[in-house]
């Protein structure tokens, strides 16, 4: 049953109650005030006295798991703007924040930094309760680090594709049932169904383009979403220590948020049967008996840590009885071949498509910083640029994604990954 997996049959991997948008004990009302004002407390440079003078709040007061994810949210949003919200990065957090969100990411499975769950799968809300949330028109954001409409598209878009790709879910588990029985007729029909819904994602993953700005996006929204893992440019050589009261705490390195973490992307490879590499590592690549494949880099499989228990134990378990590639290679069906060609093809254009928002929302930017700073000295460049801290914070960060890879060489390695299993030669 999907529902011991977290997974709800109409919503997919968004969850089956919508996240409440308020804990409803007023005992956590500091932390609602907190989260809905923290553009005003960022920007005023209040937000740190504040969140260091809180109580630390037990999670007593936390009853249903509805409740503890949107606790884990708020406390995620504000850990963020905590670190990256001053003129230089935070690399203490204090018991106040710290404690309840070691707790709450514990209970959830989920490491205490703002995963794509703590942004997207559990920050949402339906305009219309009776309308689907599959629609962008009718999905409205309940936390943002700028309060901007660009920001709350950036997570909407990923909200709507989670919707929208539900379906599949079922759908492709019912395509493995049906191989398991030698069923091609079943099989083929499901992949023609799935590779018509993957136009349709694509489709929504282009609306980006309408209403998330790149420059607001690359200097305003992206250096919030920043990890503490292989963050020294940026100001955070060793990471974050969380306080935890014990006087023993070490620094802590976590990925920032990244759309990695979409059980739902992952979920299309399996399914298809599709496998990443390591970063570099080449089809033809046969590595020494010596050489152990799991100390390589594999961060498309690293990510699995950072979607809530429930999710990745799904992924595992589907990894277990996916057999749709094996099935479709020993049919030699012809019309079988082509339905599951199609489905690898939309796949990699969904991710040429992804490659182009990336160039135009992170590349361009980047180039542009560094054309500026080249024209002038920095300490002009610093005050004539209001938005300053953050620019400063991205060129640091360099060619690099929130997640921490090295952007377009590891996108199109997962691109290119996409397509090598092509059975049918056209
Ligand atoms: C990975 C950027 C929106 C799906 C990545 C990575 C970057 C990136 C830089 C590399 C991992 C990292 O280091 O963070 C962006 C930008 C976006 C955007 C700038 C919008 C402005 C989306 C959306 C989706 C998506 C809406 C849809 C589900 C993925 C997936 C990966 C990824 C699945 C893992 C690589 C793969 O499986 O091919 N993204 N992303 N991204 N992104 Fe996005
Ligand atoms: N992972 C995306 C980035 O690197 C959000 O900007």
């Amino acid at each position: 049953d999907l529902r011991d997996y977290g997974l709800s049959a109409a919503h997919g991997f968004l969850p089956e109650t919508l996240p409440l948008t308020r804990l409803p004990d007023p005992y956590y009302n500091k932390w609602e005030a907190i989260a809905a004002n923290l553009q005003a407390l960022v920007l005023s440079r209040r937000l740190r006295g504040i969140i260091e003078k809180l109580p630390v709040l037990s999670t007593i007061g936390l009853e249903h798991e509805s409740e503890w994810r949107r606790a884990y949210s708020l406390l995620c949003f504000m850990l963020h703007a905590y670190i990256w919200g001053g003129d230089s990065p935070a690399e203490r957090i204090p018991e106040p924040l710290a404690v309840p969100l070691l707790e709450i990411s514990q209970h959830l499975e989920l490491p205490p930094v703002a995963t794509y769950a703590a942004v997207c799968l559990w920050n949402f809300k339906p305009l219309f309760v009776d309308e689907d949330i599959d629609n962008l028109e009718n999905l409205a954001t309940l936390n943002t680090f700028t309060g901007s409409m660009d920001e709350s598209w950036f997570y909407l878009v990923s909200v709507a594709i989670e919707a929208r790709g539900a379906p599949i879910i079922p759908l492709m588990l019912t395509a493995m049932d049906a191989a398991r029985h030698g069923d091609a007729k079943t099989v083929t029909e499901c992949l023609c169904v799935f590779a018509e819904r993957l136009t349709d994602l694509a489709n929504i993953l282009q609306r980006m383009h309408e209403s998330c700005d790149p420059t607001v996006f690359y200097h305003r929204i992206r250096p919030f979403l920043a990890g503490s893992k292989n963050m020294a440019e940026a100001g955070l050589p060793r990471g974050v220590v969380y306080e935890d009261g014990s006087g023993m705490e070490d620094f802590r390195e976590y990925s920032g948020g990244s759309n990695a973490q979409s059980s739902l992307i992952q979920f299309f490879d399996i399914a298809l049967g599709i496998e990443h590499r390591a970063t570099g590592e080449k089809p033809s690549d046969n590595p020494a008996p010596h050489h152990d494949p799991s100390q390589r880099h594999n961060f498309i499989r690293e990510m699995r840590q950072y979607m809530p228990g429930p999710h990745a134990r799904f992924l595992d378990d589907v990894a277990q009885v996916a057999n749709i590639r094996t099935f479709v290679e020993e049919c030699g069906d012809r019309k079988l071949s082509i339905a599951y060609d199609a489905c690898l093809a939309m796949l990699s254009a969904f991710r040429d498509k992804h490659i182009a928002i990336v160039a135009r929302y992170i590349i361009t930017p980047s180039r542009a910083v560094r054309a500026r700073s080249r024209s002038r000295s920095p300490e002009v460049t610093r005050q004539r640029n209001n938005i300053a801290v953050a620019s400063r914070k991205n060129q640091a960060q360099g060619q690099k994604g929130t997640g921490g890879t090295a952007l377009i060489p590891f996108l199109k390695q997962a691109r290119d990954e996409t397509g090598e299993p092509a059975i049918e030669d056209w």
